[in-house]
């Protein structure tokens, strides 16, 4: 029998639901919310409304594109954390809804689980190579940017993480500075292509082992814009593209050194990035350049993988189905988790 799972995904500012049927995915459909970009960040308050607007359009919507009904769910999997509090409780209302109403088990999901296993999605109209056991995960969202030790679907370790900022977060805040909307990783990965990547030089923070820290990236980039618009007030307009391919060269950097510092001192050959900022194509091409150079297999998401969606809901939903790990109905979102 095929088992076919219902993905929900609510944690931030994206309502997604997916359909994947034995580990191929059947349709993704994702609501990104326009309404935060004139608020320079997400307002939370905002974000839960326009979830709870969205879920049901975006659950009739992949259930339609996936050919199936609500009948042919085998169970329902949905991100219980981390994540904004008001937006996550939406996605496990449906969730709880939904299985109940079609009595089917209840699968929580870790978001950070999920966008790594992103990796297994079978897709239609390409052979994806799915990563061996174990490999490294380079996971760098806008809330989080850590390197897993992935051992198998559900053995992971942090083996480091960022001690301040996310590197997604120093992309939205230096691009902030700039005067660019939010969210401003995406805009700056435009501007660089047009740029020069060595034009400008800013500092890299000097931590042991492999954590990251962005912060201080982010106020040196601050006080470099303001001592430069102190003499010439558009120096930001004229250098924009300079700019942003600088500072893109330098978050690359910082992120590619750490993951391949890891990988030697764990001996691993294997290394793959995930969540949003892998959509970065500095990122995506060097760490490309780095495996190819040493001989490493390196594991480059699609595009609609990267940030976040549904279908690495419902892929971690259906291997947990397989171990029959299922959540009871008085399960609760957690905002933050201890991880
Ligand atoms: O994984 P994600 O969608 O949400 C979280 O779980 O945080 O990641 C969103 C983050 C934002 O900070 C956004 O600016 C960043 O990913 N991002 C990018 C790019 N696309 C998205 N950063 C740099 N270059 C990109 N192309
Ligand atoms: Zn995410």
């Amino acid at each position: 029998m095929k088992i076919t799972i219902l993905g929900i995904e609510s944690s931030c500012d994206d309502t997604s639901a997916a359909v994947i049927r034995d580990g191929a995915l059947l349709s993704n459909v994702i609501a990104s919310q326009a309404v935060h970009s004139d608020w320079g960040g997400v307002i939370p308050e905002l974000a839960s409304r326009a979830h709870s607007q969205n879920i049901v359009p975006v659950i009739d919507s992949a259930l339609k594109k996936a050919g199936v009904t609500s009948d042919d769910i085998d169970a329902v999997a949905f991100t219980r954390g981390p994540g904004l509090l008001g937006s996550l409780l939406v996605g496990v209302s449906f969730a709880k809804g939904f299985s109940i109403a079609k009595n089917v088990p209840l699968i929580e999901v870790n978001h950070l689980q999920g966008h790594i296993l992103s990796h297994f999605v079978e897709l239609p109209d390409k052979t994806i190579e799915k990563p061996n056991f174990p490999f490294l995960c380079l996971l760098v969202s806008g809330g989080h940017t850590q390197i897993v030790l992935v051992r198998d679907y559900f053995d992971m370790e942090i083996v480091g993480s960022t001690i301040d900022d996310a590197a997604g977060e120093a992309f939205d805040k230096c691009a902030k500075v700039m005067g660019l909307p939010y969210p401003g990783g995406p805009l700056i990965d435009k501007l660089s292509k047009e740029g020069n990547p060595k034009k400008f030089k800013f500092a890299k923070p000097n931590i042991a082992g492999f954590d990251f820290s962005f912060s201080g990236l982010k106020t040196s980039f601050l006080y470099f814009l303001r001592d430069e618009i102190a003499d010439n007030p558009n120096f930001i307009e004229e250098n924009k593209a300079d700019l942003a391919a600088s500072l893109q060269a330098t978050i690359v950097d910082i992120l590619v050194s750490k993951v391949v510092k890891a990988a030697k001192e764990y001996d691993i050959e294997e290394i793959a990035i995930a969540g949003g900022v892998s959509a970065n194509s500095g990122l995506r091409e060097a760490i490309a350049a780095e495996c190819s150079k040493r001989g490493w297999r390196a594991h480059i998401p699609e595009f609609f993988l990267t940030t976040d969606n549904a279908a690495m809901i419902a892929i971690t939903g259906y291997f947990k189905y397989l171990r029959e790990d299922f959540s009871s109905l008085d399960i609760a979102p957690i905002a933050r988790s201890a991880e």
